[in-house]
């Protein structure tokens, strides 16, 4: 059995498009989110993870314009505010929300991921990021982002601190003694005096130790800088490349950098992002996928946002230039790769997916072919992205998942009120 997650943001999605309903509004207070949540529950989807970026983007044509109108990257609310919502509509999905190691205090969020944790009753996860934006380090009174490699040391800082900040209490200090009227055992919890480059804080947090050790941490970074940090500290990784072939080599590739540090890979669940076009026939899902036409300005300004590099000013019938970045290195490297075989950019841009996968057809064919592709690739799941309206969540929750179920290729039922138990079964 391999696992299912899906991938969103906590911002308007599809607001203007078929089918959008009462999205424009109701994702801003969270409605859209729970019901969508209750649904993947209901498909016993293992978790929804959530991103987040915290910068209104002027990186196309150097004008927050395109961003707005758009609603690309803005606007967009906070996540973990959203965590406790979903943890009250549902009672066995996992909930990953997105944290900051260059932006946030490491002693603030260690505090805030514990209480979710409690609150969803040990539900909750980290999508650990170092942030790709200098517009979201200005936010913050940074000048600039640090350089690339250097965000991940002071990430790999960041997580042993949370880390150690979330053992500052053992297990078992919670006493509730009446008898003795002690509540908490002083003994059992202890400050970490923790000192590194970058960081460093006193302790213990103030917060009940989390309910399973600590949350479920979640990583994507796929440089290899990234690759090595989501090795070592990531319990389900998020994969955005192209095709089987280079499917299989990056799960290998994972595999061997975790056992050269000693860590057994099968502890790390890989998730490869997919985003599957449904239809009642064959011919309906293929007619549904040249129906959607793409917007180069909306496409093209999601990449700016993230890469900082300002693509409105390239030629729409050259080639992709050669490009830089001290943003998404991973994700620029996979679009230049893909872009090599493509003649101009107009054309990459409408051929372009963060799907792994071209997954086209009836749920039944869509499900056979995803679970081929794991026999092969040998991983641990798909990462459903795009579901952006209530009649594609049915498609996947009431069309897909069941075929997937009946083939017995995804869970029929939680094994686990925790995510980490869920995650960890298979
Ligand atoms: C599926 C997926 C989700 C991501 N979510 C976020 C996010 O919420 N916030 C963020 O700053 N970066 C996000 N990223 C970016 C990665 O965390 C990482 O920072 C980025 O790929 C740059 O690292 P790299 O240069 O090692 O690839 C995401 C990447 C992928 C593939």
């Amino acid at each position: 059995m391999f696992h299912l997650g899906a991938f969103t943001s906590f911002k308007p999605v599809n607001w203007a498009g078929p089918w959008s309903g009462d999205s424009a509004d109701t994702w801003a207070d969270g409605s859209f989110w729970i019901d969508m949540l209750v649904a993947l529950e209901r498909a016993k989807f293992d978790y929804v993870m959530f991103e987040d970026s915290s910068m209104v983007s002027d990186a196309y044509g150097g004008t927050m314009e395109n961003d707005l109108k758009y609603a690309l990257y803005a606007p967009k609310h906070d996540p973990m505010m959203l965590m406790p919502l979903l943890a009250k509509y549902t009672d066995h999905i996992g909930l990953i929300a997105t944290g900051s190691t260059t932006l946030s205090p490491p002693w603030m969020l260690a505090r805030t991921l514990v209480t979710l944790d409690h609150i969803s009753h040990g539900r909750s996860g980290w999508n650990v990021v170092t942030s790709s934006e200098d517009r979201a380090a200005q936010n913050y009174g940074l000048p600039t982002l640090p350089e690339h490699d250097d965000r991940y040391d002071r990430a790999e800082e960041f997580v042993e601190l949370v880390t150690a900040l979330m053992a500052s209490w053992d297990p078992d200090a919670l006493v509730m003694d009446r008898d003795t009227n002690t509540y908490v055992d002083a003994a059992k919890v202890h400050t970490i005096d923790f000192q590194g480059r970058y960081h460093s804080s006193r302790g213990p947090l103030n917060t009940l130790a989390p309910p399973n050790g600590k949350p479920i941490y979640c990583q994507a970074g796929s440089s290899p800088r990234g690759r090595d940090f989501a090795a070592k500290h990531a319990d389900t990784i998020l994969v955005s490349i192209h095709g089987v072939e280079q499917m299989a080599a990056y799960r290998v590739d994972m595999h061997r950098r975790m056992e050269a540090i000693g860590r057994d890979p099968s502890t790390c669940k890989l998730l490869f992002v997919v985003m599957p076009v449904l239809g009642d026939t064959e011919r309906a899902a293929t007619a549904k996928r040249t129906r959607s036409t793409r917007n180069i300005d909306a496409a093209l300004g999601s990449l700016s946002a993230i890469t900082e590099i300002d693509f409105s000013a390239f030629d729409l019938d050259q080639p992709l230039p050669a490009v830089t970045t001290n943003g998404h290195a991973g994700y620029l490297a996979e679009f230049a790769r893909v872009g090599a075989a493509q003649s101009t950019l107009r054309e990459l841009v409408n051929n372009w997916s963060i799907s792994c996968l071209d997954l086209v057809g009836t749920p039944e064919t869509v499900a056979e072919q995803m679970a081929e592709t794991m026999e092969i690739v040998g991983g641990d799941g798909f990462l459903i992205a795009g579901v952006s309206s209530r009649r594609y969540l049915t498609e996947v929750v009431d069309g897909l998942a069941p075929a997937l179920q009946a083939i017995g290729a995804t869970r029929s039922e939680y094994s686990s009120t925790t995510l980490r138990g869920n995650l960890m079964e298979f």
